[in-house]
């Protein structure tokens, strides 16, 4: 690891540390509501494999809508451009759990990021999964090095209490044909599928295959083709972000993903991938400091894409 870089995430880190915290914690999930809103960590990994962190890094949150790129990653991988005939690649200009655009694109979701995109990549996992729920923990764990990883009963079982706008999307969509599978089971399968926790050490590890070009740091293994990995990126970096996808290009300059845990991942390619968490969310449902930690970090090293 080149000293600047950790200079560079210190620096950057103590910086916003002494910020005023704000934003709102989610509380429409009960469970992240319990989690404490100073909370503030950092994570880089090169692809060389060489990593470092600061503050909460290597404490596990919930990583929520940030598992979308991992449950897409996976069904891309089996159903190939398919994939595009049922969810779109434009970004939406509307909140992550926004109706809204259904109706007018007749239950196509405009991205796999959107709530409704990501319902209908789990109805294609299940489809063509003998147990979707399991293989795909198996297919994080594999990317992850994570052999323990589970899902967490108790924010699936905090969202599945509360997840109503969730519960119409899934409905919505199923009306105009583009659900195959019974709704309850698409959504048993999509908030389990939310409720993954992980590190920021380890959310940038599980990424790093996206800043190379597809392949794992740890042993080279294929896990998508380059192509796709180029078209993962490009859709974290004009739809990652939801409704603020452009701001954030903007300030940061790098494909991201964000979740409604306060987490946030981007990643520069060929470079490095590094993860943020701090709990506190702006308005469009982004963690508040995660960006502008991330801002901090890339104008001061000037690592990004632009
Ligand atoms: O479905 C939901 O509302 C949550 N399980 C995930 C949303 C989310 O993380 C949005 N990201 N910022």
């Amino acid at each position: 690891m080149d000293s600047n870089y950790s200079k560079n995430i210190e620096k950057a880190y103590h910086k916003i540390k002494n910020r005023s915290n704000k934003g709102l914690v989610a509380k429409y999930i009960p469970e992240l509501a319990n989690v404490d809103p100073s909370k503030l960590g950092v994570h880089i990994t090169m692809i060389d494999g060489s990593n470092c962190g600061v503050g909460n890094n290597l404490e596990k949150f919930s990583i929520q809508s940030i598992a979308k790129v991992l449950s897409l990653t996976m069904a891309y991988n089996i159903v190939g451009e398919k994939i595009w005939n049922r969810i779109d690649v434009e970004p939406s200009g509307t909140k992550f759990d926004s109706l809204l655009l259904l109706e007018t694109y007749k239950g196509i979701p405009r991205n796999p990021f959107v709530n409704s995109g990501a319902i209908v990549i789990c109805d294609i996992l299940i489809t063509h999964l003998e147990d979707a729920k399991e293989d795909f923990l198996a297919f994080v764990r594999e990317l992850s090095d994570l052999p323990d990883l589970s899902y967490s009963d108790t924010i699936a079982d905090s969202e599945k209490q509360t997840g109503f706008r969730n519960v119409a999307l899934c409905n919505f969509i199923k009306s105009f044909g583009n659900i195959e599978n019974d709704p309850a089971e698409v959504l048993d399968f999509y908030f389990d599928m939310c409720s993954l926790e992980m590190t920021c050490q380890q959310l940038s590890q599980t990424f790093a295959f996206l800043a190379n070009n597809g392949r794992k740091i740890t042993d080279g293994t294929k896990i998508i083709s380059k192509m796709k990995a180029k078209r993962i990126n490009a859709l974290m970096l004009t739809c990652g972000f939801y409704d603020e996808s452009g701001e954030f290009a903007f300030r940061v300059g790098l494909p991201g993903k964000s979740g409604v845990g306060g987490g946030i991942v981007a990643l520069y390619p060929d470079n490095y991938t590094i993860a943020v968490w701090s709990p506190k969310l702006n308005l469009h449902g982004n963690s508040h400091k995660g960006m502008e930690l991330l801002e901090d970090v890339t104008t001061h090293s000037e690592l990004s894409i632009f």
